[in-house]
Order: structure tokens, then sequence, then C-alpha cells
């Protein structure tokens, strides 16, 4: 502030003497604000980032410098899964990694393109970039077949197009791989794509419809999740919805808002998530929601209550928006309040420690989910993104409470993985709890189940592994946050597993049995999210610390950086 130097140079020049009683009223009015705020603390909430408190471990010395081999053997699987895409399945929306055929479930509009987009950015990867770009101008979201999930759509789709947006503006896209009209026009597409989805927030609530029809431009229901054959044989009155769908658009459509100066899109998903943060409907457990929620009413119709799939991204997005939403945002404390209170709840209620196995004397701290007033002792990847997520709440709360927590479910997840001969997690898993269940729901039902219970502790239920990232996302914050070295290794071992028992002729395969180190158990699928967030998280683990750095972007839940602007 060199107006402000130059004012108090001057008058001290002109009269020493009030310069001297000004300079005493200046420290008297300086202690009094520092006693004050010792005595009532001011919620830092704002400030932290604004003023640049770090989210990042600072004390590096040198060690958050890249791995160069590392990182660099990363970047070469992605380039290996673009160039077997590009050859074998371009503008489809995933290739086939085992076949070579492809699949168009997203819509058509080239899914893996458009997610992977913001990889190859970070990447450098600037030839393969370019050929994606022409692709994306070319989208045209008018043409579809099936119809549109505005969750997915949202995030894939739109989330991808934002994130180029966002990191070409910071001047880290190169112009001979994307000049200004074509950034112009990548936004214009997202703004098409968001007034395309425009019809799902057309209900009494503002809770959004399943999917949409986009001839007829109506809001549907889920046709999988058939609101009159729920798997309990329930009947709704109304479509209904669960909190990761309705509750995971508001960082896209923000960055949409801030980016274009229209209100809307922040002002209808701030709305289609506010049956949720405002529930007027008394919830057991403080912070946490029971689901599915009836969109027409907004009014929670079963009791299903974790932090699991299906849940997860709505607490996600708690958190998130508080680090990338603008001051000006009134409702930012609530959304801080409404994180911390789940975060406990998922700690006091959910988590649960497994007993000892014979072989196995250590315990481990895992998440449950509550159905039906009856506590399942089951856990899924998905949930392995609570460590990250509640890690990053830690360190931009200042709750260190939470980070104890944080990292003793990261060394859960991790365990999952280290435990199977491919060294890779299954998809979902059950244990024995070793406190205040005494009759858990789920126990080993045969000789697999028990056999694995008896080695590791727990055992899988379902013993795929689907491509998934949210094991290496924890991990990519835990180094981070942390700067413990030994999350870099951690994060090396998946990354190894994954080379040498998923690398496929065309891409990258899915596993059918994490506990069968044969390739013969390939599943000849591939989704975008291998290379938005899979690749994309392990890659920023070994490369150096600064890029896409913690303080200066915010990830969405499909792993697309947005910036942080205070
Ligand atoms: C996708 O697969 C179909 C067969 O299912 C094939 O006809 C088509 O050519 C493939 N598309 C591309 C881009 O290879
Ligand atoms: C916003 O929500 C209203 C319903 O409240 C809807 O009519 C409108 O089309 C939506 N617009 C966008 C851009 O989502």
């Amino acid at each position: 502030m060199p107006g402000f130097r130059r004012w108090s140079k001057s008058k001290f020049e002109r009269n020493p003497e009030s310069s001297f009683k000004l300079l005493a009223a200046v420290l008297v009015i300086t202690l009094y604000l520092i006693i004050k705020e010792f005595q009532h603390p001011t919620v830092r909430i704002r400030e932290a980032s604004t003023f640049g408190s770090q989210i990042q471990h600072t004390q590096w010395n040198g060690t958050g410098k890249a791995q160069e081999t590392r990182a660099k053997s990363v970047r070469d699987a992605m380039r290996y899964t673009f160039l077997k895409y590009r050859e074998n399945a371009w503008g489809c929306d995933d290739i086939l990694p085992v076949s070579g055929g492809n699949s168009s479930s997203r819509n058509g509009w080239g899914a893996f393109i458009v997610d992977s987009a913001s990889t190859l950015a970070l990447m450098g990867l600037w030839d393969e970039l370019a050929h994606s770009i022409e692709h994306i101008l070319a989208i045209d979201f008018a043409e579809v077949q099936d119809l549109v999930d505005p969750f997915e759509t949202t995030i894939r789709y739109m989330g991808g197009l934002l994130s180029i947006v966002e990191l070409y503006d910071v001047g880290l896209i190169p112009e001979h791989v994307l000049h200004e009209e074509a950034r112009d026009l990548i936004l214009e597409h997202a703004i098409t794509l968001a007034e395309k989805l425009a019809p799902a927030y057309d209900t009494p609530t503002g809770m959004p419809w399943p999917r949409i029809d986009f001839e007829t431009e109506q809001g549907e229901p889920d046709p999988s999740f058939d609101f009159h054959n729920d798997p309990d044989k329930r009947e709704y009155d109304h479509p209904v919805i669960g909190p990761a769908r309705t509750g995971s658009s508001i960082l896209e459509n923000r960055v949409l808002t801030r980016l274009t100066g229209n209100d809307v899109y922040a002002r209808n998903s701030t709305l289609a998530w506010a049956p949720l943060v405002w529930s007027k409907w008394a919830t057991p457990w403080a912070g946490m929601v029971d689901a599915p929620i009836d969109i027409m009413t907004g009014a929670p119709v079963g009791r299903s209550r974790q932090w699991d799939g299906g849940h997860d991204s709505y607490y996600e997005y708690l958190l998130k928006i508080t680090l990338l939403a603008p001051p000006s945002d009134p409702h930012l404390e609530v959304y801080k309040k409404r994180f911390l209170l789940a975060a406990a709840s998922l700690r006091k209620h959910l988590s649960s420690r497994s007993a000892p196995a014979p072989k196995h004397l250590m315990q481990h701290l895992f998440i449950g989910r509550q159905d039906d007033k009856q506590y399942k002792n089951q856990m899924g990847h998905l949930a392995c993104f609570a460590p990250g997520t509640i890690l990053l709440a830690s360190k931009f709360y200042d709750q260190s409470q939470l980070r104890s927590f944080a990292l003793a479910l990261l060394d859960g997840c991790r365990h999952t993985y280290t435990s199977t001969p491919t060294k890779i997690g299954p998809e979902t898993w059950s244990w024995v709890p070793k406190f205040g269940y005494d009759d858990p729901l789920f126990l080993p039902e045969n000789e697999r189940q028990r056999k694995e219970a008896l080695e590791s502790g727990f055992w899988s239920t379902e013993s795929q592994y689907k491509g998934r990232p949210e094991y290496v996302e924890s991990l990519f914050y835990a180094w981070r946050i942390t700067g413990e070295q030994r999350y870099r290794e951690w994060a090396w071992e998946a990354f190894a597993a994954m080379e040498k028992h998923c690398k496929a002729p065309f891409g990258y395969a899915q596993l059918g049995d994490v506990y069968d180190t044969g390739n013969s158990k390939w599943v000849d699928m591939q989704e975008s999210y291998w290379a938005a967030e899979t690749l994309k998280y392990l890659w920023l683990t070994f490369t150096d610390v600064d890029v896409a750095s913690l303080d200066s972007w915010v990830f969405s839940t499909e792993g697309h950086p947005f910036r942080m602007i205070r």
C-alpha cells in the first residue's frame, strides 16, 4: 500500500509531536484488539484463504520436488490410455479396454474426451489436448438418444468444460493448443449444457429430477430406481433422489456463475440442495441426512444414513463450496457448520474399529452405514474419499481432532489394498466390529470369506476393482497436507499394482476379483474417471507439490480443478 506509506511519512515530517501521540494511540488500540482477540477469537473461515493461510504443508525442505521417474510412469499410463482410445473408439463415450470395442452410456458426446481434458492439461500432453479440443468444439448437446442424468452430466461434462476454461484463464494452456476464441466457445458449450439441464430444476422444491428428456425438455424419474419397486418394496408417491445426486452441482454452477456473471446457475443449485442443508426434518444424527428424498416435498422418505456411494459427494461439496465460493455468499457459515456436524456424526455413529483377527492382530478403522435403524458393518471403495476430504477440512477449518480420524480411516483403506494378492482393494468389504455392535449384520458367509477374515480382519463382499480413484485421491490430500513421504510410497505401490494387473491391450481394465492375480479376471470396462481422477491424483502425488496447489485449486468430485478466487 504505497499510498498509506506516503501519507504517514509526510505527517511524521511535518509535526513530530502529534505523530508521537498518534503512534501511542495506535499502540493502545492494537493492544486492545489483541487482548480482545484472545478472549473471543474470530472465526476465520473467510480470512483463512483470503490471506493465504496454508492448506498444503509448508516445511518441505526440498522434499516436495517431483519424483520424476514415477511421475513419468503415470504420465505414460495416461498417454497409453489416450492413444488406445484415440485409435479405437474416438468420439465414443468409453473404450472397452480388453476387446477394443466401445460403449456410449453417457449420451454419446465423447465422455472420455471431455472428462480427461483437464488431466491432459495438467500433465502438459499438448498434442493429445489439441486433438481433444477439436472434438469438444464440435459436440452438439442437442443430439442425444437416451435420457440425460443431470448429476453425471454436470460432474463429468460441465465440470470438464469449465475446468479447461479455468486452466486456460491462468495461462496454463499454451495459445497454440487453445486460443481465446476457442476458450470462449467452450464456455458457450458449458452454458448451452446448463440451459439444456435447466428443466431438471423445475420441481416445487427446486430439487432436481433424476433424469431429463432433452427432446421434451421434461424431468423424469430414475428408471433404474423404480420408485414403485424399491429394493425394500416400498412405494413412494413421487420420484425420489439421493443426497449425492441432488447435492453435487454447486461447485460447477458456482464457477459457471462466476465466468458468466449470471446468478441463475448458483441460485438453482443452491435451491437444489437446500432441503438437505436446511432440513426441517429432524434427523437423529446432527448434520447427516436421511435418504432417499422426495423431490416434490423435500421430505426424506427412506432411512438410509451414511457417507458411502449415493451420499458421498453431498458432504464433500459442503466443505469444498466454502473453499470456492466468493466471500459474499451468505451461506458459508451454515455449510461449514453442517459439514463439521456431519463429520462428527460420522465419527461417533458410523466409524468402527475391526476386532483383531487370529492372523492379523492390528485393528483398523472403517465406516459403516445405517439403514432403517440398523448398523451395517460394510464399507465401499467409494467411501475412501472420506479420509482426504476430512483431512482437507481439518486443515482449512483448523480442527486437529479430525486429522487423526482422517488418517486412521486412510490407514483402513490402505489395509484393504495391501491385504489382497493383487495389492488392490475390493469394491466392498465387511469386518467384525470391535465395540458396540454385539450382533453385526454381516458375518462371513462362506469358506473364502472366513479365510479372508482370519487373515486380514475383513472380508470382501464384492471383490471387483472398478478403476476407482478414491483411495489414491485421499493419498494425494494426505501427501500434500502432511508432507509425509509414506503417502507417496503407498501411492506408488497402488499404481504399480494397477500397472501390473489392469493394463490391457486397449487401456486399463477393471478387475473381476482383486484376490485373483490372473489376467483372465479382466472386466472389459474403463470408466472415464480412470483418466479424469485416478491417473490425475497419482500424477499430482509424484509431481512437484506446487503444481495445482491445494491453496489455489479446488478439485470437483470428478477431479476437475477450479480456481479458488478470493
Ligand atoms: C463402436 O462399436 C461399434 C460396434 O459396436 C462399431 O460399429 C463402431 O465403428 C465403433 N466406433 C468406433 C469409433 O470405433
Ligand atoms: C432455474 O430453475 C427454475 C425453476 O426454479 C427453472 O425454471 C429454470 O429453467 C432454471 N434455470 C437454469 C438455468 O437452471
